[in-house]
């Protein structure tokens, strides 16, 4: 190891405002997936550049060296473009269930490792497994042969792809470190970009249920998502959406299931399929299926209006192991044993819904987790949920809530009571997707 490369000497650089070099920066990922930096070295390093950032050339020379800690999925032997999505998180974001059988519908292969809900957030795993049976734990063989069988697999985190984003997002989580654009961009693309896909389609969300709170910080995250991650030569856009109130109407694992599969059908509520389709329509582009907007968007409704994507999501179902009867009857997925209506004291129009808010009331119904170890409970959360600007009247319903436990539904009818606030005077419903970055 040359002199330049001990971990103190690197630390000290960034420390003092310097731009680490490639291979210094492959050193400290390397010396994080190998165990050869202490967990403080690592610590220490994080924090330097939390407080003193990275250029662009750095940010990819530390994505590159991130996706490549681990195995990089290859998936050339398919003869479809491989497309995916990502979103930084948010309330109620159920559209990759529905959004990945779609495209899949469309001929283009939807190769898609996903998270687990922590904190407000939910994640697509935890909505997965409230499928009987679902299994999200396939091998890299496995996932390979599924996509080429069915266009389709959604799966966890396996411990060969990105094994240093493993490590450092756990120091991240302890060392007040996780807020830091560039560290982001490495976890958020090294996991994306080694799953094998050509192209890749990115929901920056900010608002009061997002990670990033603001319009400016979420456009400035996914400027640096898409800068470097074309700079690794894989064609990738951002679209920024708001996230101030939940997407569609319902929040909590089953009951996003089965909003998926309304959408599915055709029934979708309108502000989760104007995600859905803003997305969907910018992955087929780049994928190439198709030329204009109006096209890949005429593709997409076909995909519903046919039944295609409900057959693929079906098919889905069934290659992982999840009973596929829940498709064409969601009564079967797991049922809550209390499910009361929250109803307006007054009429008037809906002014807001607190995405945390809400979040805070779907954890403690049991839908969530506060700590990594916690179990969740697939049935429980809040459905029927009224949208920004709808009229509502005296003792209608604002929402449903789905509960298993009395006291916790006592608390989650308290905090969605303040959630949910109505205002004598018509309410615009507000803007929901931004500008587009890429
Ligand atoms: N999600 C990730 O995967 N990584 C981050 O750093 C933040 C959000």
């Amino acid at each position: 190891m040359s002199s330049t490369l001990f971990p103190q000497h690197i630390i000290a650089k960034k420390r003092d405002g310097g731009v680490l070099t490639g291979d210094e920066i492959r050193a400290f990922v390397a010396g994080a997936t190998d165990g050869s930096w202490a967990d403080y070295q690592l610590s220490a390093l994080l924090m330097a550049i939390f407080l003193r950032g990275m250029n662009r050339e750095e940010m990819s020379a530390y994505t590159e060296a991130m996706m490549h800690s681990g195995v990089v999925a290859d998936l050339s032997a398919l003869a479809m473009p491989k497309a995916d999505k990502h979103s930084t998180g948010g309330v109620g974001d159920k559209v990759s269930l529905h959004l990945a059988p779609m495209i899949a519908a469309c001929g283009v292969a939807v190769p898609m490792i996903s998270g687990r809900g922590l904190g407000h957030s939910g994640g697509t795993l935890d909505k997965l497994e409230a499928i009987p049976g679902f299994n999200v734990n396939l091998s890299l063989e496995d996932y390979r042969a599924q996509l080429d069988r069915v266009g389709v697999a959604l799966i966890g985190q396996t411990k060969e792809l990105a094994p240093a984003d493993k490590k450092l997002y756990a120091l991240r989580d302890v060392t007040a470190t996780v807020e830091c654009i560039p560290l982001i961009c490495g976890s958020i693309l090294s996991k994306k970009l080694a799953e094998g896909i050509d192209v890749l389609v990115l929901d920056v969300k900010f608002g009061r249920g997002a990670f990033m709170k603001d319009e400016t910080a979420a456009r400035e995250l996914a400027e640096a998502l898409v800068s470097t991650a074309t700079a690794m030569n894989k064609p990738t856009r951002a679209i920024i959406t708001a996230m101030d109130q939940p997407l569609g109407r319902a929040v909590g694992n089953a009951l996003e299931v089965a909003e998926s599969i309304a959408c599915l059908r055709g029934e979708g509520p309108a502000n989760t399929m104007e995600v859905t389709f803003a997305l969907a329509e910018q992955m087929l582009l780049l994928a190439k299926v198709a030329d204009t907007k109006e096209e890949a968007r005429a593709k997409l409704e076909k995909s519903i209006s046919s039944g295609a994507a409900l057959a693929k999501f079906r098919d889905l179902v069934a290659a992982q192991g999840g009973d596929a009867n829940v498709v064409d009857d969601p009564a079967q997925l797991p049922q809550a044993k209390h499910q009361v209506a929250l109803t307006a004291a007054q009429s008037g129009y809906v002014a807001e819904v607190d995405a945390m808010e809400v979040a805070l009331a779907a954890l403690r119904l049991g839908a969530g987790r506060a700590k990594a170890e916690d179990a969740i409970d697939p049935a429980v959360g809040v459905s029927d949920l009224v949208k920004v600007g709808e009229r509502v009247e005296a003792d209608s319903r604002l929402c449903t809530i789905h509960a298993n436990d009395e006291s916790a539904l006592a608390e989650a009818k308290t905090i969605l009571s303040t959630a949910i606030s109505l205002i004598e005077k018509p309410v615009t419903a507000p803007r929901l997707i931004g500008k587009m970055i890429g």
